[in-house]
């Protein structure tokens, strides 16, 4: 290393926005971690670095969900925005900002992104026939039409492609196709769609693709898609959408994959804002800051094309890099709902130090975009020997004699100075790993490094030194050693465990443990009472965790299948016919005086006024009502129910109130005429 101080990198860092319809899971936190990681590795290394994210909260699926749980688009958002951000907080996922897609500077941007690449020729429109819904009126994806495969006749496949024999279709050819939504049968409609036109911009592709902006895989993919050519890509979708309007085109919205990495500047204009950076510097043509998106292989396609193609065409700055990823399993397959594994990081959390997921994706994280196994086994296997056996065990080992021998201080010079000087050395090359995103490297060299630290104190024995005469300066210098070599491999470890490395940092009274803070030997230093930092994985946690996860799949299939509200607590009764209907004498009354019953902490005692003639009634109103908001209005009674004794007096009828609503409203409300109507008269 030079010792030329350089001015910091500039630098700002994404990780895929994650879509507002549905958990954060392990497999999600994969990508997380792996660039939280590389982003606190920046700012231990004193780069000025800037990670933002966002909820990805538009499209149809979000707009379905929010009305089928009875709720406002930007209510459920919200609510979802909330438990992601609790979710990543809880692994230590450190964003600088953490934003959303529906947010005025994504509109502000999506509209000078789309209105640049109109002005330049690049926007088309085209009409299209497409499924459409008669009776929600809205056109259908794919994935919502359902119905039987022309293949191997399976039914309630879904649109695009068969999960029996696997044939790809079109919805056209599905036999008896219904929408998965409604059930209607779907009809074919025309509409008027806008288009980015992706072809204007081969050339530029071609050349940013080669330029290694992407992973040498990820190329070799993309130049395959090149080679079958590429169409316009269709950016807008009809209303009803959750999304922003497209301007000059009312009723047609951006397509949700159009403003969702637009909400990579939006978070950053956002963060701009509080912080006081220049947004320009990073994001204008030319600018020599770098930006990296963080995504899984399933979103290539739109950040490695799409992407810097929009940018290109509205005169903003590519990405640096796209650094993609591989897919997380579980024991050697797909996360799987039935088996358990496919586990929700708050699911987890509850069972598990957050910190293990983050060491083991970390031991076998590559810069690759090969798919990384959570075995269970190797997890708790792995985390056990290396961060409890041999790093904690360092600190532990040594933290006793330190107190007893030093008083807690540290020897004055170092016994063991060209090992120390080994371990400082050793982070040029960790560096060099973390930095190329090669994780699993930066952890075998931490490791062997621990696993050289515990050699060394195995072989000097200060436990059996402490035990003879006059070898107390020795034992307390031995330990010193290992303190300090401690502290070498929590400044490495510390972008992988932050809560742990917190905890390291107090115990040995530092004030930081960033990269460079590790030159200066700790000699003569006080260090703290020694708490153990991290504890063994329990394989009782993990198989609590993969039962609980079992329970999530059957909570959630219930809130799919039972429609939710009223209805579904308390269903229709059995019909009845219009003379049946008849037989109630159904009145409009004003309530003339409302009392509490004295002993009954759900009646309100109330005196109705029919238009001459008066009632005594007993109604379970009060939880709702206070009797003198009641005094004066009218509402709607049972006239002819038999009188019945009550323990408080007799009730003469009956006050018709909306009560038994859903988990959410279990609230009480009297019915009441529209003002004119005349207590007397007869409500049929
Ligand atoms: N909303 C889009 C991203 C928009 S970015 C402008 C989206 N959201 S997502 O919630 O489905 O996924 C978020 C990220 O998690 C994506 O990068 C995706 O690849 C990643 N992963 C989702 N499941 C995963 C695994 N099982 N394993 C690893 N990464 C996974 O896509
Ligand atoms: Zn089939």
């Amino acid at each position: 290393m030079s010792n030329t101080v350089r001015d910091p990198r500039k630098i700002l860092v994404t990780s895929a926005l994650p879509s507002a319809n549905g958990s954060i899971h392990l497999g999600h936190m994969l990508e997380y971690v792996q660039t939280d990681i590389w982003v606190r590795f920046q700012k231990s290394r004193g780069q000025q670095c800037h990670y933002v994210c966002a909820d990805d909260a538009h499209g149809t699926a979000i707009m379905l969900r929010a009305e089928q749980e009875g709720i406002s688009p930007e209510a459920l958002i919200d609510r979802v925005s909330r438990e992601h951000q609790n979710d990543f907080a809880t692994f230590g996922v450190s964003f600088d900002n953490y934003h959303s897609t529906h947010a005025e500077e994504n509109r502000y941007f999506s509209e000078l992104i789309y209105t640049r690449l109109r002005e330049k020729g690049h926007i088309a429109t085209r009409d299209i026939e497409q499924m459409y819904d008669p009776l929600k009126g809205i056109f259908l994806a794919d994935r919502f039409i359902k119905g039987t495969c022309p293949k191997c006749h399976a039914d309630g496949q879904y649109g695009d492609n068969c999960e029996a024999c696997g044939t790809i279709y079109t919805p056209a050819e599905l036999i008896n196709p219904v929408s998965a939504i409604s059930g209607a049968t779907p009809e074919v409609r025309s509409s008027t769609h806008y288009f980015f036109k992706l072809p204007d911009f081969a050339d530029f592709l071609q050349g940013w693709i080669n330029d290694g902006h992407v992973q040498p895989s990820i190329r070799n993919k993309l130049m395959e898609w090149f080679e079958s050519g590429f169409n316009e890509w269709d950016i807008s979708r009809d209303a009803p959408y959750f999304g922003f309007e497209i301007p000059d085109a009312p009723g047609k919205f951006f397509y949700v994959w159009l403003d969702a990495p637009i909400g990579y500047l939006a978070s950053f204009k956002n963060l701009c804002e509080r912080e006081g950076l220049n947004f320009d510097e990073y994001w204008q043509e030319g600018s020599d800051a770098e930006v990296y998106h963080f995504i899984g292989k399933d979103i290539v396609y739109f950040h490695a094309l799409f992407w810097p193609a929009m940018l290109r065409g509205a005169n903003l700055r590519t990405p640096t890099a796209i650094n993609c990823h591989g897919f997380v399993t579980v024991n050697g397959a797909k996360m799987s709902k039935s088996r358990g594994t496919f586990i929700k990081a708050s699911t987890y959390a509850e069972q598990l130090n957050p910190e293990y997921l983050r060491y083991y994706f970390a031991a076998k994280l590559t810069a690759g975009i090969d798919d990384l196994d959570l075995n269970l086994d190797d997890f708790a296997q792995r985390v056990n020997a290396d961060l409890v056996g041999k790093v904690v065990n360092i600190a532990s080992r040594c933290a006793g004699f330190v107190k007893k021998l030093g008083d807690s201080k540290l020897s004055a010079a170092c016994a063991e100075p060209e090992m120390l000087a080994r371990f400082v050395a050793a982070g040029d090359e960790i560096a060099d790993h973390y930095e190329a995103r090669e994780f699993s490297r930066a952890m075998r060299c931490i490791m062997t490094l621990a696993d050289e630290a515990n050699t060394y104190i195995a072989d000097a024995e200060p436990w059996v030194l402490a035990k003879q005469e006059g070898k107390q300066q020795q034992v307390l210098d031995i330990c010193s050693v290992g303190i300090n070599l401690f502290r070498q491999l929590m400044v490495y470890l510390a972008p992988v465990v932050p809560a742990m490395a917190e905890g390291a940092r107090a115990f040995m009274k530092l004030d930081s443990l960033d990269w460079d803070s590790r030159q200066q030997p700790l000699l003569n230093h006080s260090i703290a009472k020694f708490k153990p930092l991290m504890t063994r994985v329990e394989n009782d946690r993990i198989v609590a965790m993969i039962d609980a996860s079992k329970e999530d799949l059957v909570e959630e299939q219930k809130l799919k299948e039972t429609p939710r509200g009223p209805l579904a607590d308390n269903p229709i009764a059995e019909q009845i016919n219009v003379d049946d209907f008849a037989k109630l004498d159904l009145r409009v009354v004003r309530i003339v005086k409302a009392e509490y019953v004295e002993g009954a902490d759900k009646l309100l005692q109330l005196t109705l006024d029919l238009g001459g003639e008066t009632r005594n009634v007993f109604a379970g109103i009060r939880s709702a009502y206070a009797p003198e908001a009641l005094e004066g209005r009218l509402t709607v009674m049972v006239a002819n129910l038999a009188p019945r004794k009550m323990r408080f007096g007799v009730s003469e009828g009956m006050v018709l109130a909306a009560g038994g609503g859903s988990v959410e409203n279990d609230g009480i409300y009297l019915l009441s005429p529209d003002s004119g109507a005349e207590p007397g008269q007869r409500v049929s």
